[in-house]
């Protein structure tokens, strides 16, 4: 027998994947203004992008980076244990910490890595990782890559983390958790999550990629919101490419976390650090993010309106109370005509589908952010709603 052909075995999978509907296309952004994109020169929109504060485009982060790649140059040119950690990482790293309420922090370029550094470094052959069913692929990778055994339990389900638990008792056990579920928008139940870690001598981690600068007294986080300190949430990652618009992660923690991370922490290690100039962006974005609450309040009355007026119009939505308002529709074919019909009356809200989200679970994703108006959420739920019509009708 020859061996198989690696990239022929790749062209089979993709085909298998078109004739069930979930082919993903990368579609290229031609312009970005505020709330609206450029798509195939048309202009829509967009209910997709995870800039949730409005930051990204924001002057103050523009200015930031410009001024600090001027000064240090556009790369750091070198991983952050060989010369590469400047002067802005150690200020950003800082600011993290204050902000999150934990001793240090530690950055990685992207938040994928972020989980796969820390889970790495913190569990081993022979170790447990028991983790919540729609955890985000990054930490379940972080898992596999650890060597660990992985277990899942079922979404937000505190006791059956428990179970799970209890089938590795003398096992060194950690409990990761999204804080904000990034395809449903629901926020994990922390505070059980954190009693059950203590009376069972595990370690709970949190990825709040989705809660920080969103949620929370100054925008610090679900963990904040729930009043966890880092006896509780030993292990808190989030992410400074959603809310705070630039890009990057960071792992905040103890300070015997944080110094273990810098030995062990392989995707922390090898590789280059995060460009200074965005280090500088992401300083920038805290401040606004911590300091304007109006963002987060004006978010919130977004959320509720959104909310209110899917009901009026008899749309389904999942519980959650973030910007991340999800819309199922079930099966992927009708999920992608919903979306090709919101595109054609001018709007972005992208679906999701399986192996993303579960089978028969396809969604249309909606995110809200500061910078939507309620005139363009009543445009979007006008538009949502024949846009389900039309998916009904594709069944
Ligand atoms: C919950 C969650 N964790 C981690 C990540 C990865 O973060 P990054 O985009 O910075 O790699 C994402 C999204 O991308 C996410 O939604």
């Amino acid at each position: 027998m020859p061996r198989p052909d690696l990239i022929e075995r790749l062209a089979h999978a993709q085909a298998g994947r078109a004739r069930q509907s979930l082919l993903r296309k990368l579609r290229t952004v031609g312009q970005v203004d505020g709330t609206h994109v450029v798509i195939d020169g048309k202009r829509l929109l967009n209910f997709a992008s995870n800039d949730y504060l409005g930051l990204a485009q924001h002057p103050a982060l523009s200015e930031h980076l410009v001024r600090a790649a001027a000064q240090w140059g556009v790369g750091a040119s070198a991983a952050h244990l060989l010369g590469g950690h400047r002067e802005e990482h150690a200020v950003l790293e800082a600011k993290l910490a204050r902000w999150t309420g934990r001793e240090g922090a530690l950055l990685f370029s992207t938040g994928y890595m972020a989980n796969l550094g820390a889970v790495q470094a913190l569990l081993g052959v022979g170790d447990v990782c028991v983790q919540d069913k729609l955890n985000h692929a990054s930490l379940v990778d972080a898992a596999r890559l650890s060597g660990a055994a992985l277990i899942r339990f079922v979404h937000a389900d505190v006791a059956s983390a428990q179970r799970q638990l209890a089938t590795r008792a003398e096992a060194a056990a950690l409990v990761a958790s999204d804080g904000v579920f990034s395809m449903d928008g629901d926020v994990a139940p922390l505070a059980e999550l954190a009693a059950l870690c203590k009376t069972q001598q595990a370690t709970l981690m949190i990825d709040d990629a989705h809660g920080i600068g969103v949620l929370g007294a100054e925008g610090a986080g679900s963990v904040s919101e729930a009043g966890l300190d880092c006896s509780e949430v030993p292990v808190l990652m989030g992410t400074l490419g959603k809310a705070l618009g630039v890009a990057g992660a960071f792992v905040a923690g103890s300070a015997a976390l944080i110094a273990g991370l810098v030995q062990f922490a392989r995707a922390h290690i090898y590789t280059t650090a995060l460009p200074p100039a965005l280090a500088s962006a992401a300083s920038a974005a805290i401040d606004i993010a911590r300091f304007e609450p109006w963002r987060r309040d004006k978010l919130e009355r977004l959320v509720a309106h959104f909310r209110q007026g899917a009901s009026e119009r008899g749309i389904a939505l999942l519980d959650s109370r973030t910007p991340i308002q999800p819309v199922v529709i079930g099966a992927s074919k009708p999920a992608l005509a919903a979306t090709q019909s919101l595109e054609a009356q001018g709007f972005f809200v992208p679906a999701i589908r399986p192996p993303t989200v579960a089978q028969g679970k396809a969604r249309l994703r909606v995110v809200l952010s500061a910078q939507h108006e309620e005139a363009d959420i009543e445009q979007l739920l006008n538009a949502l709603a024949r846009a389900i019509g039309h998916a009904r009708s594709e069944r």
